[in-house]
């Protein structure tokens, strides 16, 4: 499908945007950065706002929403926004009992860990959401429509990334009932009852997939999957019970597509996300897709193999270390341990220009965290750091 013209990606207002340009493996005036968890509890101005407000209800709420992704994007001239909403969000939607309480993360009314619990998850059609989806792709509008406006000295307007839970990492949760630290239940679930986990993977794919079109559609100029918890499987595990679900989620947005009579064949570009070429010079480009994980060293390559343009990287593993694993020509985005946000700056400056040098050797490279923002981290170490990779040369 075709994006409709005044999507910003169509439009060609984000289409040559420092991020986009990075997950296709092209380079720019300078290296793009945002940061993972940017939208949250370090910025006081987000503190402020949720107050007397539920973190679900406030990512129901299309006007806090978008006010809350707009905040770090104009604090910090980070090179794109990262929507503010939830993984468990799809699943609230269609009606599954889940609250996220804080300093906790989501917990669920009951464990989805057996058939019969799986079986009434699976009764719901992940279709629904779409209808009830309406406050997402309403929130996504208002944000797109201020990013549209914001240019932090790219000469392009600023893009939004959409976001899901992999199918592994919200089967992580559903499957304990909550957050637990070994996952242990979805890694009995899979090999105890294959069928079961099965169609709980099928399922979860299919409405998580869903809401991520749901926000290319409204105008996110990228999509990034969240598969947080992958870092507890094995590779074969990994490969054979969770990459074809975590691939399904990702078709939802892959024949999202736009056209281009510019840039498409550049040289220089590897053109990750061009599927179409027409011969004339316009090509037709699918979305950007980023595909991330915590601890998944060992799965990098399976994780691109999956459907991604370019990879996220946890702190674990340098990125030049990481470019060998995911093989030639895949762009690569991360990974400053974020326990150095809180060290003296001469530490932080020095790791900074480190994860820049490393990713040096990837075609594009979007700096971003290894994972996200902690909650007590001072905000103005974060707006340094954009500051020192943008100065710093691309
Ligand atoms: O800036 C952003 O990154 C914006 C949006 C965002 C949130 N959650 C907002 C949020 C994103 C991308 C997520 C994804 C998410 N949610 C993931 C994947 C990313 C990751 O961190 O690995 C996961 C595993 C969840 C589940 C979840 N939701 C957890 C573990 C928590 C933290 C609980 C806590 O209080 O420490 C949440 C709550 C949550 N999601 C908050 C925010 C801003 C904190 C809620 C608050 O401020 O009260």
């Amino acid at each position: 499908m075709i994006l409709p013209p005044q999507h910003p990606l169509a439009a060609g207002r984000t289409s040559d945007s420092r991020l986009v340009r990075a997950y296709r493996g092209e380079r720019s005036d300078t290296t793009p950065v945002w940061f993972m968890r940017q939208a949250g509890r370090s910025l006081p101005e987000y503190r402020e706002l949720r107050v007397g407000t539920r973190m679900l209800d406030a990512c129901l709420d299309p006007a806090m929403a978008a006010e809350i992704t707009l905040q770090p994007v104009r604090r910090h001239g980070v090179d794109a926004g990262i929507f503010f909403s939830d993984i468990v969000v799809p699943l609230k939607l269609v009606g599954v009992d889940v609250e996220i309480q804080p300093g906790r993360g989501p917990v669920f009314g009951k464990a989805y860990a057996d058939a019969s619990a799986v079986a009434e998850l699976t009764a719901i059609d992940p279709a629904d959401l779409d209808e009830a989806a309406a406050p997402i792709a309403e929130a996504v509008r208002r944000t797109v429509a201020e990013l549209n406006a914001i240019d932090n000295g790219s000469g392009t307007a600023t893009p939004l990334i959409g976001f899901a839970g992999a199918p592994f990492t919200l089967a992580a949760y559903l499957t304990e009932g909550g957050p637990s630290k070994d996952h242990l239940a979805a890694r009995t679930l899979m090999h105890a009852d294959p069928g079961a986990w099965r169609a709980l993977m099928h399922w979860t794919a299919e409405l998580t997939g869903r809401f991520l079109r749901t926000q290319v559609l409204a105008g996110a100029s990228a999509a990034q999957l969240f598969d947080s918890w992958a870092g507890a499987l094995s590779l074969a595990d990994y490969e054979q019970l969770v990459a074809p679900a975590s691939a399904r989620a990702l078709s939802f947005v892959h024949d999202l597509a736009y056209s281009t009579d510019t840039g498409a064949t550049d040289a220089g570009a590897t053109d990750a996300a061009t599927d179409v070429s027409n011969g004339t010079g316009a090509a037709t480009r699918s979305v950007p897709v980023v595909h991330f994980g915590v601890g998944t060293g060992e799965l990098l390559g399976a994780m691109r193999g999956v459907g991604a343009d370019a990879v996220g990287v946890d702190y674990r593993v340098p990125l030049d270390v990481a470019a060998e694993r995911v093989g030639a020509g895949v762009p690569l985005q991360g990974n400053l341990d974020p326990a150095l946000l809180a060290a003296p700056w001469p530490v932080l400056d020095r790791a900074v220009r480190d994860v820049l040098a490393r990713g040096a050797v990837a075609p594009g490279h979007v700096f971003n965290l290894g994972h996200g923002v902690p909650p007590a981290t001072d905000p103005t170490a974060l707006t340094r750091i954009v500051e020192l990779v943008h100065e710093a040369a691309a």
